[in-house]
């Protein structure tokens, strides 16, 4: 056997092989027992060419042990490149959520009452008749406590029409003075129109100290509207009548579409409708437990969803409640 012709050739082969497979096989065929070396290594009879054989065999072990390590190595380098995350490469866009339109303003009316120095208080939506009506000076004969315009849990338990309710919580609780704003859900036995929904929210505000008039009232609701919508706005006040003030009025700020011009928003009268106010009834404060020959106030209370509405030129306050996505991503 020429065992230098073997090794040359068995070495080239390892060289030239390109996966662990072929090593395999290259290694039954050159260190096998039915291989040349292996049977010659069984033959051997003398020490010399023990000796050469088995430098031999060790040369191509470790040969073969080399090459499979080189080509695992490169394999390992291949893989790792293909895994290897490219950081530069744009990432996959999470939608991110946002608050709802109604959140939103909600947050931002209290943030103009915590200007004002107004601490902005919770109250409840399952009330009772007296918090609802009662001690709002609402006569028995009221057609809003029907159980046709409000809906009723038992006789004396109701979900809240109006945040009015919190005013007599607030007074039950405190001695005056009292600047206090509260907002949520009120509840009406209502048919769905792009003006009214059956349930909605309102805020409502409460000054109560000494000496307060009509005027503190206005130049608030003034404040409130400009801080709201814009420098640019006016508020009206309209004589009106509501149990729990006295005088009473309903506000309107100029339209925010025409600017007071008069369009099919407003109705071509340039003023859009907000709310109701007035200076507390006496008969509320004795209610409460208030000396009205000491103490006075205002009260006024007006529809987020109109606000809302009044802000984005939503012409449809049910939009905002049908929770279809294209139009609250819109916010
Ligand atoms: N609670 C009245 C309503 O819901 C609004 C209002 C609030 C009026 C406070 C006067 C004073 O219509």
């Amino acid at each position: 056997m020429d065992a230098a012709a073997l090794q040359e050739e068995a070495l080239a082969a390892i060289e030239a092989a390109s996966t662990p497979d072929e090593l395999t096989a290259l290694r039954t065929r050159y260190l096998g027992r039915k291989s040349e070396l292996g049977q010659a290594l069984r033959a051997v009879r003398d020490r010399e060419t023990g000796l050469t054989l088995n430098a031999l065999r060790q040369r191509i072990e470790l040969a073969l042990d080399e090459h499979r390590a080189e080509l695992e190595r490169a394999e390992l380098e291949r893989s790792l490149a293909e895994e290897a995350l490219d950081v530069t490469l744009p990432g996959t866009a999470l939608r991110r959520g946002r608050l709802h339109p109604l959140t939103q303003i909600r947050r931002e009316v209290e943030d103009i009452f915590l200007g004002l120095g107004y601490e902005i208080v919770d109250s409840r939506e399952v009330e009772t008749v007296w918090h609802n009506f009662d001690a709002l000076n609402q006569p028995l004969t009221h057609p809003s406590r029907s159980h046709r315009d409000t809906f009723y849990v038992d006789d004396d338990t109701l979900l809240r029409t109006h945040t009015s309710t919190g005013q007599i919580r607030v007074m039950e609780e405190r001695e005056p003075p009292i600047y206090i704003a509260t907002l949520g859900r009120v509840y009406r036995r209502d048919t769905p129109s792009p003006r009214s929904t059956p349930n909605f929210h309102q805020v409502e505000a409460l000054a109560v100290d000494r000496g307060i008039t009509l005027a503190d009232l206005k130049g608030t609701l003034m404040h409130f509207f400009r801080a709201m919508f814009g420098p640019g706005r006016d508020v009206r006040m309209r004589t009106s009548f509501f149990p729990f003030t006295e005088p009473s009025v309903e506000f309107d700020v100029t339209c925010f579409l025409c600017a007071g011009e008069g369009c099919v928003f407003c109705k071509y009268t340039g003023w859009f409708e907000m709310g109701g106010a007035g200076v507390v009834d006496p008969a509320v404060f004795q209610n409460v437990g208030y000396d009205p020959e000491e103490w006075s106030g205002f009260a006024w209370g007006l529809g987020l969803d109109r606000i809302a509405a009044q802000r984005h030129g939503v012409p449809d306050i049910r939009m905002f409640w049908e929770n279809d996505l294209r139009v609250l991503r819109q916010f």
